[in-house]
């Protein structure tokens, strides 16, 4: 088997995570917050320390600032509904995954929000020019991907957070496809608000994921419920990250995730990511050779991460997927990702992509065969 649907979510992880989350599911799951018996306090230090862990990987200067979530949509969805209030102004862009997209549409179809929506080009890039355009006296929060689950084009998010800052607008990033591979410095890019998924680039188990919230902001809460603190109150703490954290954790979960990261910081993420691309660069580079193969995103490497999406001539992609897990076990993701506007921006709305996505662990060997079985492909349906 060969597994190039990373940017679904990575497989295998370390076996440092394996270790971790079984270490913690049977010797320190108490309920971290609650109670104050021993196992408890031992629970809520392993989230502490976790917190601490993903705070120095994005440089975060407070960990209180950080509230675990469990996966990317719902750190997005408590970002954009935590913030907005009715008659703000949003701007976003035809490159995003469907968890800002369906939120920023529900805020706006509830009469809550204006919202623009820019278009980028053929390659899913974003023309800066643009977004400034877009603004308005209203306009409250950009939100943009740090880069596309579609095409893999990578935004400018240090230029996005300057303009956004330079015009009193709040910036919120979706680092779902980037956290763990590429770099994400939440002061350097002026991000105020920071939604990742812990089960990708970073390594963790699914069902994690984080939301980062700039201090000078409060959002407002989607959840209430039991936090373990203030419990005499009828309302949700004002403190982070009581505030957006309610019920029960994910502590083994969460343990795993710091143990990812933990992995990457032992291996290097400038490691990761050059092992990666340079996969990723081959793939595209002997794909580039058959021009029965469309590949999508920008042709120059340096604008993108290893998520490449391609069709074989008018197959679709779907069909290709099957052919590529039945007859080659290779494991990709074809259709549409969750990601409509992406695919109309990129003009595969009908078709679908094959999307191959590489992670740490995958090899050199894995991408000729992959390249060969395509090519195998090609043969057959010509
Ligand atoms: N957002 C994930 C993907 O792009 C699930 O596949």
């Amino acid at each position: 088997m060969i597994y190039l649907d990373n940017a679904a979510t990575t497989f295998p992880k370390p076996k440092e995570v394996y270790n971790r989350v079984y270490e913690v599911m049977t010797k320190y799951c108490a309920n971290p917050g609650r109670s104050g018996h021993a196992m408890a306090l031992e629970a809520g230090r392993i989230i502490y320390d976790s917190r601490e862990i993903v705070a120095n990987f994005f440089n975060i200067e407070d960990p209180m600032n950080i509230a675990f979530t469990s996966n990317a949509s719902e750190a997005l969805n408590m970002g954009i509904k935590g913030f907005l209030e009715k008659g703000d102004h949003v701007i976003t862009t035809t490159m995003e995954h469907n968890s800002i997209l369906r939120p920023l549409t529900t805020l706006k179809d509830r009469g809550i929000i204006e919202l623009t929506i820019v278009e980028c080009d053929k390659e899913g890039s974003l023309d800066l020019n643009k977004v400034e355009d877009a603004i308005q006296d209203n306009t409250k929060l950009i939100v943009t991907t740090h880069a596309s689950n579609v095409a893999g084009t990578i935004f400018p998010v240090e230029e996005i957070g300057k303009l956004a800052h330079s015009r009193d607008i709040r910036y919120m990033v979706d680092g779902a496809q980037t956290a763990g591979a590429y770099d994400i410095d939440v002061k350097k890019m002026k991000i105020d608000i920071l939604g990742f998924a812990g089960h990708k680039s970073l390594l963790g188990p699914q069902g994690t994921g984080g939301l980062y919230v700039n201090p000078e902001i409060q959002l407002n809460t989607i959840k209430e419920g039991g936090t373990g603190s203030q419990s005499a109150l009828l309302t949700q703490p004002e403190m982070m990250p009581d505030r957006l954290e309610t019920g029960t954790p994910n502590t083994p979960g969460i343990a795993g995730l710091a143990a990812g990261i933990e992995y990457i910081n032992k291996i290097g993420i400038d490691k990761i990511r050059a092992d990666e691309e340079k996969l990723a660069e081959k793939f595209i580079s002997e794909l580039r050779k058959n021009d029965l193969i469309n590949i999508y995103g920008p042709e120059d490497f340096s604008k993108r991460v290893p998520v490449v999406s391609i069709n074989i001539g008018e197959e679709d992609s779907s069909e290709i997927g099957y052919i590529l897990n039945s007859a080659f076990e290779i494991y990709t993701r074809p259709g549409l990702h969750c990601a409509p506007l992406a695919h109309k921006t990129l003009g595969t709305f009908e078709q679908g992509t094959v999307r191959f996505s590489f992670g740490a662990f995958n090899t050199e060997d894995e991408i000729d065969k992959c390249i060969d079985a395509i090519n195998e492909i090609c043969e057959s349906v010509v």
